[in-house]
């Protein structure tokens, strides 16, 4: 069976958001091709890629989109929210700053995306624990507050991955 044989039920459009360097785009390499890189370049502009899983017997694509956390390489904004059903909304643990600026991205992401967007909140890097910058606690605090839901995951170890990616698809579903 080849993948352009497969019926598919459903396309899901699911946005990736947060700083530079947080892992955005090793997250989306991690997830659809199990891969990941040491030397990641800052994305420029937008890329996506899809993957085909099955849920509850029925085929879905996932089409995930990938933007540059750094402002001078973003693309235009409303396009890339444009349909967008999921939303992860990604901080580096080790880097406070990230996490501060959760407010801002999710500000951006009300601003432009659907109200019915399912969103979640990714604490990325969990491998490098002892570096921990911010606290569980205080990211499960937020994200009840805003109303998303949240995983700490690690793309250098596959870590929370997968769940968080089906987690998301799950619930859009
Ligand atoms: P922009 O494209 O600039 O917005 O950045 P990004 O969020 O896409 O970050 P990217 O995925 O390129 O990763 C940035 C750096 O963090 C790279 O050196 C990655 O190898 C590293 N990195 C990503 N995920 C992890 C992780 O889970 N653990 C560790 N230790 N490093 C990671
Ligand atoms: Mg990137």
């Amino acid at each position: 069976y080849g993948d352009y044989n497969q019926k598919i039920d459903y396309v899901f459009k699911i946005v990736l958001i947060g700083d530079s360097a947080v892992g955005k785009s090793q997250l989306l390499a991690r997830f659809a091709r199990n891969e990941f890189s040491v030397e990641s370049k800052a994305t420029i502009g937008v890329e996506f890629q899809t993957k085909t899983l099955v849920i509850d017997h029925k085929t879905v694509k996932a089409q995930i989109w990938d933007t540059a956390g750094q402002e001078r390489y973003r693309a235009v904004t409303s396009a890339y929210y444009r349909g967008a059903v999921g939303a992860m909304l990604v901080y580096d643990m080790t880097k406070r700053q990230s996490f501060d600026h959760m407010t801002r991205w999710l500000e951006e992401l009300r601003g432009h995306a659907d109200k019915n967007i399912v969103i979640m909140l990714i604490g990325n890097k969990s491998d490098l624990g002892s570096l921990r910058a911010v606290p569980t606690e205080d990211a499960e605090e937020f994200a009840q507050r805003e109303n998303l839901f949240f995983m700490e995951t690690s793309a250098l170890e596959a870590t929370n991955v997968e769940t968080a990616f089906l987690t998301i698809l799950t619930e859009i579903y």
